[in-house]
């Protein structure tokens, strides 16, 4: 069992959830009985945010199916480390350079980007990953943009959850979640975008 953040068994678990992952968002398939009061309406308010961020030169981080993807402005670049999310992201965006990478570190040169952005993938680096995450966005981008899971009150703020995958074996993954002030705090400061019941947003 391993604990690093995003490790290779967490990725291969992305990889076989690729083909659903957008359930998650539209909340059909395994998610159309979840309660969740208001989801739909904030996720299409997280979408005008998103689509609202000024036109940049603009790399999109652990960029999945490109549900969010596809609403950036610009000359946009995609990075997954999952192929099967690589391969959803780039049918789904002719416009943009989808790759297929690791993003620890990032693979590009000091300044190449205007803006980073990243959704739901800050949670998942425990708080030394974080760091160093934070540290290599800033020297590769200007600006970050991070889209995040809000603080509830009925979930603890940081938890690891065991996965089982196909093969049987189990794995560890950490998961947090923030609160606006909390996310603007850990990026040095930044402009809240959007702070709802289900999303936070961050500009820095
Ligand atoms: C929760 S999904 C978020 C996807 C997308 N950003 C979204 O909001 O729909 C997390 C994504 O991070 C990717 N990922 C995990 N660890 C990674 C790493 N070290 N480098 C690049 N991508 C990674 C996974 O393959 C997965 O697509």
């Amino acid at each position: 069992m391993t604990e690093r953040g995003t490790d290779e068994r967490m990725c291969a678990d992305f990889d076989q959830r690729a083909p659903d992952y957008d359930d998650w968002w539209l909340g059909s398939g395994s998610f159309a009985g979840r309660d969740r009061p208001g989801w739909s309406a904030e996720v299409e308010r997280l979408i005008d945010v998103v689509r609202g961020l000024p036109p940049a030169r603009v790399l999109d981080v652990a960029c999945g199916t490109g549900f969010l993807t596809r609403h950036l402005r610009g000359e946009v670049v995609a990075l997954d480390q999952s192929a099967r999310m690589v391969e959803i992201a780039a049918a789904r965006l002719p416009h943009a350079r989808v790759v297929q990478g690791d993003a620890l570190p990032l693979p590009f040169s000091d300044g190449e980007f205007e803006r980073i952005f990243t959704s739901h993938f800050f949670h998942h680096l425990p708080p030394g990953e974080r760091a160093a995450f934070m540290a290599d966005a800033r020297r590769v981008g200007r600006e970050l943009v991070v889209v995040e899971d809000a603080r509830r009150p009925d979930a603890p703020a940081e938890q690891w959850h065991e996965r089982v995958l196909g093969d049987g074996s189990r794995h560890r993954i950490y998961r947090r979640s923030f609160t606006a002030a909390d996310l603007a705090d850990e990026l040095g400061g930044g402009e809240v975008l959007h702070e709802g019941r289900w999303f936070v947003v961050i500009a820095s």
